[in-house]
């Protein structure tokens, strides 16, 4: 026991290559959207906000959420492009915060990417004015069913206002449980140029 808490589970390499091996743990194990993650903005006078969306893409480049850009996020983000993202694993017990800024993905890449969703998903997104009130359920169904009735396969145009978002990471952390929570923290900064830094931080 003593030399398993004396090891470093979270190695100093490349950030990307531990998010690589922990995602790919974390899709053999968790039972439902390992690639959901808590997406933290604020506004302009700093006031926070944080919910759920799922990452679509991720690599050196960045990490990749779609949205509505007219939803309280997208006004938000408009407004302070920095944000924070966090990865928890429950059954694998690990942690990853994501800081960063976002910019827009490419029309192109948008497209790409509502093509391949779901025909019932896509029009349930171009029906919605996500986070604005809706006085009664049935009427976001009407609408989406008014739009399956114009596009019966399903092939509504991507709305202009849904698209995508790449965070830029300056920084990841990752966060490994270890026993009676002598836990491990390793803190990986850019040095904007290519390069990261790590520090381990007391848990
Ligand atoms: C597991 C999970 C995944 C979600 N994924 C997305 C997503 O990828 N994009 C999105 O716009 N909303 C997603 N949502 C809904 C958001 O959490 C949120 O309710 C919605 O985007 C409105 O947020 P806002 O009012 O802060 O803009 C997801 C919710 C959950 C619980």
């Amino acid at each position: 026991m003593k030399s398993e808490q004396n090891s470093d589970a979270i190695p100093h390499a490349d950030p990307f290559a531990i998010f690589e091996s922990w995602f790919a743990e974390a899709q053999k194990s968790e039972p439902n959207d390992p690639n959901a993650m808590a997406l933290a903005t604020s506004t302009s006078d700093g006031h926070p906000s944080v919910r759920m969306v799922l990452l679509k893409g991720h690599g050196p480049h960045g990490f990749v959420f779609y949205t509505n850009f007219l939803s309280r996020k997208g006004g938000e983000l408009a407004a302070n492009p920095n944000v924070a993202l966090l990865f928890h694993w429950k059954s694998l017990r690990r942690q990853i915060r994501i800081e960063g800024a976002i910019a827009e993905v490419t029309p192109e890449e948008a497209d790409a990417y509502f093509a391949s969703r779901h025909p019932e998903s896509r029009l349930g997104s171009a029906a919605s004015e996500q986070s604005r009130p809706l006085q009664d359920r049935q009427v976001y169904l009407d609408r989406v069913a008014a739009l399956r009735e114009q596009y019966p396969d399903g092939n509504v145009p991507r709305p202009a206002h849904w698209s995508g978002y790449r965070v830029t990471p300056v920084a990841i952390e990752f966060w490994q449980d270890r026993d009676y929570r002598l836990h491990e923290r390793r803190r990986f900064v850019s040095d904007g140029a290519g390069g990261w830094t790590s520090t381990l931080l007391y848990p």
